[in-house]
């Protein structure tokens, strides 16, 4: 069966069902940045009212390089790993020296910074600069895993699924790609109950032909 196309439906159904986060309606690199770090281990209900206090404590990037470590922390409060603040608040010092208060558009040079792992990296690439660089969090690696039907140990299933990303991401808006797999994860393709019938990629989807989405991701160890 031919699977082309369904990049395109999910974008069109993302276009149409996503929810409108604040960090949506910016292309503030500083901003889409502060996002991604506040929702890699924090839900996006409980992150809301922090990131809306966060900027209008330190609207900048540079607000964040001249604060105190101590403020940083404060604004912080409530949130925990506050190791995310500190890398925060010392990769803000080092864009403000070394690149002028602005975040650079490279994999080499962000991933020198404190804190910016693949994830993070991945995320600011295609959400603020429009590049074409997968991200994989358990969203996309459920959607993808049952996309596929893909089995095997999260290290390696998850080097299967940037390659595969990587070949299939569309060029254009690939942020709004990033995004629209992890919209779906948190939508339609739930951990639990999944609402196949609601997926507007459920024609390309292998596990739920088979009617085993729950099967996917498989719960190995490492
Ligand atoms: N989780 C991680 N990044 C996210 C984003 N941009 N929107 C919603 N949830 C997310």
């Amino acid at each position: 069966k031919k699977t082309s196309g369904w990049t395109s439906k999910l974008t069109r159904w993302y276009q149409k069902n996503h929810r409108r986060l604040p960090w949506r309606r910016t292309c503030d690199p500083y901003k889409i940045w502060v996002s991604e770090v506040m929702l890699q281990q924090t839900t996006v209900g409980t992150v809301i009212p922090y990131y809306e206090r966060w900027l209008h404590r330190f609207p900048s990037l540079r607000h964040v390089a001249r604060a105190s470590l101590e403020d940083v922390l404060a604004s912080w409060q409530g949130l925990g790993y506050y190791s995310r603040a500190r890398n925060l608040h010392q990769a803000a010092g080092v864009i403000v020296r070394e690149y002028d208060g602005r975040l650079p558009a490279d994999r080499e040079s962000l991933k020198k910074l404190p804190g910016f792992g693949p994830y993070t990296t991945g995320a600011v690439l295609s959400i603020a600069f429009g590049q074409r660089q997968p991200v994989v969090d358990a969203n996309v690696r459920r959607v993808i895993c049952r996309l596929l039907m893909l089995r095997g140990k999260t290290s390696a299933l998850d080097q299967r699924i940037y390659s595969f990303l990587q070949e299939v991401m569309p060029a254009r808006q690939p942020g709004i790609f990033n995004q629209a797999l992890m919209e779906l994860g948190a939508l339609v393709c739930k951990p639990e109950g999944p609402a196949c019938p609601a997926c507007p990629i459920k024609s390309d989807c292998r596990a739920c032909a088979e009617g085993i989405p729950e099967e996917f991701p498989p719960k190995t160890r490492k």
